[in-house]
């Protein structure tokens, strides 16, 4: 890198550490001074090296400590100071004397010893006998407490101190850094004192002219990350929304919380009945929604009555009575069915002569336990069509349009039952690693009963397919519990090569 390039690639920060490291000063100082959090001071200092702006030193500095010995006798005296005082007001004195300064004979031996050495005593059998100036101890003595202060000892003050249990050292590791010949160049330097732009704002994108922004070194060698990837399942929504997209579908918006009415009773689902029981429910607990009274009154009707068109009889309905307390309660959605019926109410009923093609791909949610095929919460692929002359051949078609486009080529239907569609079919695909065909949708025709509510007398198409299974079969899984849970291995879903385009 050249000098410019150098400056460049520095952040303000890099900088202040910079101009903060003209003299040597140690990390903690320039985290002070700026101030800056360590840390970042620390990876700006590292950068500066590597550029050769400065250097670090390592400097290990020992701190003491006193002992409860050494608390002892900074309150009490040093003992050779203390034996040192008896000693210059008498000049001389019998080792007996000693006793009235409450030391050990350890400690005595050791004060007496001392003395000696200093030249401050002399000893001759039993007597001490004052011999010199007590410069020295004293010195001693205000080292011990120099230590309380936290100040520097003598080398071999510290050593003999520590050998006598007064005082404890630990080690302490500093680092110190300066700016080198090129690194004060550097700062001298006119470029050095511009702002150079590291963030990008609207502001800047737009009026980007004359602005001198930060370099940054696209060639250097950083170490790949484990880096992550879009969720699998996320993606293949995409691919799904896509797809139907691309067939004419519109998407529909909706809620995760829906009512009783919508997610049940509009579809005429027998109220107490096993029916409901099919899709098991996640109840929210003390909320209510709204509901169109008048709407809920038309279902009560055709749910107890059925309908009649010119005298005919065409539904006779269950000729039992419909409860609406229940209605305005509240609930996870367990189909996206419920969507259905609300954009049926919203817009296709008010421009019945309209074609429309709908889809939503959203969670619904089931009081279920988890299992290879089952989770509590998955997302439902939901389709309706509505159009003149529709059949149950064209439903059929749109399966294999739709699972083909997914690269899905083994599926059937069978008949199957819900309360709202006549016929009903069940969509199923072969799963290669399970040997078997599993349920992968449900569909139908909807009944006329659910629709005279809303004065349509067309034909409306519908069906609701399972996302997580439908991308188990793609990815030839056995269990879609591979895809979410703790049974998912994350190197697994690293190398999952999802993409738009199918080879
Ligand atoms: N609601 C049905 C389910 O969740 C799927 C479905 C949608 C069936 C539309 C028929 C018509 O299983």
């Amino acid at each position: 890198m050249n000098y410019n390039e150098i400056i460049e690639s520095l952040s303000e920060n890099d900088k202040k550490v910079l101009l903060n490291a003209k003299e040597r000063t140690s990390i903690d100082n320039i985290s002070n001074k700026i101030p800056l959090d360590l840390d970042t001071v620390r990876a700006s200092v590292r950068k500066l090296f590597s550029l050769d702006l400065v250097k670090i030193e390592n400097e290990t500095t020992v701190n003491y400590r006193l002992t409860e010995v050494g608390k002892g006798y900074l309150k009490n005296g040093l003992p050779e100071y203390r034996v040192f005082k008896l000693l210059s007001a008498k000049k001389e004195i019998d080792y007996t004397d000693l006793g009235a300064l409450d030391l050990d004979k350890n400690e005595m031996n050791v004060a007496v010893g001392i003395l000696k050495r200093d030249g401050i005593a002399q000893t001759s059998g039993n007597k001490i006998i004052l011999s010199g100036d007590g410069s020295k101890v004293k010195y001693r003595a205000d080292s011990l407490s120099s230590v309380s202060e936290g100040k520097q000892l003598d080398d071999d003050i510290a050593s003999e101190f520590v050998k006598r249990g007064i005082i404890e050292s630990s080690e302490n590791v500093k680092e110190f850094v300066y700016a080198t010949p090129s690194g004060l160049d550097l700062i001298r330097s006119d470029k050095f004192s511009m702002k150079l732009v590291d963030k990008l704002t609207t502001d800047i994108i737009e009026n980007w002219k004359g602005v001198s922004f930060r370099r940054y070194d696209l060639n250097s060698n950083i170490p790949t990350p484990l880096i992550g990837r879009r969720n699998i399942i996320k993606e293949f929504v995409s691919i799904v929304k896509e797809n139907l997209t691309s067939m004419g579908f519109k998407e529909m918006k909706s809620n995760f919380t829906e009512s009783i009415f919508w997610n049940f009773d509009v579809m005429l689902f027998r109220q107490d009945h096993p029916d409901r029981e099919i899709l098991d429910t996640f109840y929210v607990k003390d909320a209510k929604a709204r509901v169109d009274r008048q709407l809920v009154k038309k279902i009560k009707e055709t749910y107890e009555k059925g309908f009649k068109e010119n005298e005919f009889n065409l539904s006779l309905g269950y000729r039992s009575e419909f409860d609406i307390s229940s209605s305005e309660n509240v609930m996870l959605r367990a189909h996206t069915t419920a969507t259905t019926f609300r954009y049926i109410y919203n817009l296709i009923s008010k421009n019945k002569d309209m074609p429309a093609k709908y889809f939503s791909v959203s969670k619904v949610f089931r009081n279920e336990t988890t299992d290879p095929t089952h989770l509590p919460e998955f997302y439902q692929i939901e389709g309706i069509v509505y159009d003149d002359n529709l059949t149950l051949r064209d439903l059929i078609g749109y399966f294999y349009e739709f699972y083909g486009k997914l690269g899905i080529k083994q599926i059937r239907v069978k008949p199957t039952y819900n309360p709202y569609t006549e016929p009903s079919l069940e969509i199923q695909g072969f799963n290669d690693k399970l040997n078997r065909w599993i349920e992968i949708g449900n569909s139908g025709v909807f009944r006329p009963e659910t629709l005279i509510s809303f004065g349509i007398k067309k034909r409306v198409i519908a069906w609701g397919f399972a996302l997580e299974r439908a991308l188990a079969l793609r990815l030839n899984l056995e269990d879609i519990r591979q895809l979410y849970s703790p049974y998912t291995d994350l190197n697994f879903l690293r190398s999952v090569k999802t993409s738009y385009v199918l080879d």
